[in-house]
């Protein structure tokens, strides 16, 4: 078996994306977007569209589909577009033009002409912030802000006003995109009263739910298909407005419809992350033990305050032991496009500033980082009576210094020829957590094997994962298990997202293996049966009883049978009473800058990580290389540039900047391996964004440790360090 199924599909584009599918007499929908932040759509003439060539039909909020906001499944608001004419952010969808060809729907939507009633736009957080006091715009959000005080303490400000060493500074961190390779897209097919759409997405039972909501039919005439998808990263765990509007657009037409966002729509007309202003105090005793946490957070959010990124909370919250904590968050509503769940929401942008103080304070109190933050180590989060699973972030922390060469580290970097030269390292934490999951076993005759469940694979593993659970639970090669995911048909899965899925799905695997084994036994022992009347064990793929064995296969064709199946569901229980559940990891970085140019090169990279049990080491190490990445882009590429109007002034791939190749040096990924069964019987803690997470603060580290210079926003540019 490859170390990754779908390797093989992927690399000789044999893979079927939403997007590769094609049906007789299909037409294709273009997307129209909005050219002012505030406002209220006044007219648009479609006179000249309409008339274009091949044109079938334009949608406006004046000529709207129909279409409904669903009930959501992820916990927010959805937003459904043309049903209404409001236009909150510059971006926003406003129509949708339907053609004979891509190119005839893409020309006809370049004639319509939008006329608006503008009304002031407030689009940058700075303004939001700075206006808070006029306009308020600055609102306290779920989660509401928490404060623990030790006994005998009055306010956070006397824990902190009493603490021997403080630091106290404000962190900014910039508005950022998914930009996931495969553009939000579908492919609506309205047949009989049953819709079929082929979207990217994680969790393809999740969106037909949504799309039955949005479409007013029942969830089981809608059947949504995602065998692969192009990266989610939280982007892609609500329906896409394409995907609204090619089905509405499909059933109204009684055609296909196919309809892709352009790479400079994704950027406004989907939802990305929050920028944020976080300010951080931390209060120490001259040995370094916190004595008090204050982490105050706003992040920006759109007009319909839809969603908190969590800083405070994703950080300050359980990260370290501390007497006295206070934590608060706000959002600064604007007219940009919405926010959501990306990689790590909360925790990545939330650990820069954390770990960037925690920096901070290492210097003033002359320590180690290391040090520092090993004996800040926690046992239980603050506040909370239930101690952590499994914790093993000193071993991490040991581990990775000993691999890195930490003990070369000086306090002030060295000089290497032309290039200065730092290391930085940084705590990440993720929460483990699980949701349900349903999935179906079946035993084949064939002594093959199928284990099924509707969620999807972004890009994860979680496909390979399957089969290797699937083996393991059934106690066969894994080469005869194949996984089955991505469809709305099969058994209900978990979300790929928050990484979960590992924990969720190959729980449930477990329990439905261990469910046909035992319906395969008494099977055997039945009346007429091989192994009639005996008490019949199983091992290896194998029923055996009084020395004599059959497989599975052997046993269903002797029965007359060409399958067994069952099914086993998980969800999160009684565990969350009894202790706290995370993935904890150490990162390390080198960077070098140069003297002259002052341009910032990453030079080494490490993590270890504690995440529980390793399923499939390729597309483990795989996830959290990736998000190492990913924190690299945060700390020096990343960050969308908004001007006055709203417009995105760099919403592309040649503006808004990623790390290439030669960006990136060996990555070293290294696992401390304890699985974590009191979480979940497979022992997996989940990896999938706890990469991205403390790695920007890592680098803001190595190159303070560099230059002398602490850069307190991401990302930092050569200007920084002029
Ligand atoms: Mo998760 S925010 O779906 O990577």
């Amino acid at each position: 078996m490859p170390s990754r199924l779908d390797a093989p599909q992927k690399v000789t584009g044999r893979a079927k994306y939403g997007l590769d599918h094609n049906f007789a007499g299909m037409v294709y929908g273009y997307v129209v977007v909005s050219t002012i932040a505030h406002g209220e759509i006044a007219a648009m003439n479609i006179t000249a569209a309409a008339s274009a060539p091949g044109v079938i039909s334009v949608y406006t909020p004046f000529e709207p589909l129909e279409l409904r906001a669903p009930a959501s499944m992820l916990g927010l608001a959805v937003w459904v577009p043309l049903q209404d004419k409001e236009v909150a952010y510059y971006g926003q969808p406003i129509g949708f033009v339907v053609a004979e060809t891509f190119e005839q729907a893409r020309d006809a939507a370049m004639l319509i002409e939008v006329t608006y009633h503008e009304r002031p736009a407030l689009t940058s957080l700075d303004d939001g912030l700075a206006t808070a006091e006029e306009a308020a715009p600055v609102v306290s959000e779920d989660p509401p802000s928490l404060e623990i005080l030790a006994p005998g303490v009055e306010s956070i400000e006397d824990a902190l006003a009493e603490s021997p060493v403080v630091v106290d500074a404000t962190y900014r961190t910039a508005t950022q995109n998914h930009a996931a390779l495969e553009p939000h897209s579908a492919v609506a097919v309205w047949e009989s009263g049953t819709m079929t759409v082929y979207s990217g997405n994680q969790g393809s039972h999740l969106q037909a739910m949504e799309l039955a909501g949005a479409l007013g039919i029942e969830p089981s005439a809608v059947h949504a298909v995602n065998p692969f998808v192009g990266g989610g990263f939280g982007g892609k765990g609500g329906t896409s407005v394409p995907a609204f509007l090619a089905a509405a657009a499909s059933r109204a037409l009684g055609r296909p419809v196919k309809a892709a966002l352009t790479r400079e729509q994704v950027f406004t007309a989907t939802a990305g992350r929050a920028a944020t202003v976080q300010r951080i105090s931390l209060g120490a005793d001259t040995d370094g033990r916190l004595i008090a946490v204050r982490h105050d957070s706003w992040c920006s959010t759109a007009a319909d305050r839809s969603f908190v990124e969590p800083t405070s909370h994703g950080t300050s919250r359980e990260w370290y032991a501390t007497p006295n904590l206070a934590i608060s968050q706000k959002i600064v509503p604007l007219n940009v496009p919405p926010t959501t769940f990306m990689r790590a929401p909360g925790e990545a942008p939330g650990s820069f500033a954390l770990e960037s103080a925690l920096d901070e304070l290492a210097i003033a109190l002359n320590m180690d980082p290391i040090e520092l933050r090993i004996r800040n180590n926690s046992t239980a989060p603050p506040g909370k009576d239930l101690q952590w699973s499994s914790k093993h972030l000193d071993e991490c922390f040991r581990i990775g210094a000993t691999r890195f060469g930490w003990a070369n580290r000086a306090p002030h970097g060295r000089i290497d020829g032309d290039w200065q030269v730092g290391l930085g390292t940084a705590t990440a934490v993720f929460p483990a957590l699980r949701f349900p999951a349903t999935v179906e076993v079946t035993l084949q005759a064939d002594d093959a094997a199928v284990v099924s469940t509707a969620g999807a694979d972004p890009g994860t593993g979680l496909l390979t994962v399957m089969a290797l659970v699937g083996a393991e639970s059934l106690d066969i090669s894994a080469d005869k298990v194949t996984p089955r995911l991505g469809d709305s048909a099969l058994p209900p899965g978990g979300l790929s997202g928050g990484s979960t899925a590992t924990a969720s799905v190959g729980t449930a695997i477990m329990i439905a293996a261990s469910t046909v084994i035992d319906d395969l036994r008494a099977l055997a022992s039945a009346p007429g049966a091989p192994f009639e009347g005996l008490d019949v064990s199983y091992a290896n793929g194998q029923v055996l009883a009084d020395g004599q064995s059959m497989t599975f296969g052997e046993l269903l064709r002797a029965v007359g049978r060409t399958s067994l199946s069952a099914t086993g569901s998980s969800a999160p229980g009684e565990e969350l009473t009894k202790h706290s559940f995370s993935s904890f990891g150490a990162q390390f970085c080198e960077v070098r800058v140069h003297r002259w140019t002052r341009e910032i090169r990453v030079s080494r990279l490490l993590g270890v990580f504690d995440a529980g049990r390793i399923i499939n080491e390729t597309t483990a190490r795989s996830q959290l290389s990736g998000g190492m990445i990913w924190g690299v882009s945060a700390a020096l590429h990343e960050g969308i540039e908004i001007e006055a109007n709203g417009r995105f002034a760099n919403g592309d791939l040649a503006g808004y900047l990623v790390p290439v190749n030669a960006d990136i040096p060996d990555i070293d990924v290294h696992f401390v391996e304890y699985p974590d069964t009191l979480h979940n019987a497979v022992g997996a803690k989940g990896l999938g964004e706890i990469g991205v997470v403390g790695m920007a603060a890592a680098i803001a580290n190595a190159v303070h440790n560099a230059t002398g210079i602490r850069v307190r926003h991401i990302p930092i540019v050569i200007e920084d360090l002029l």
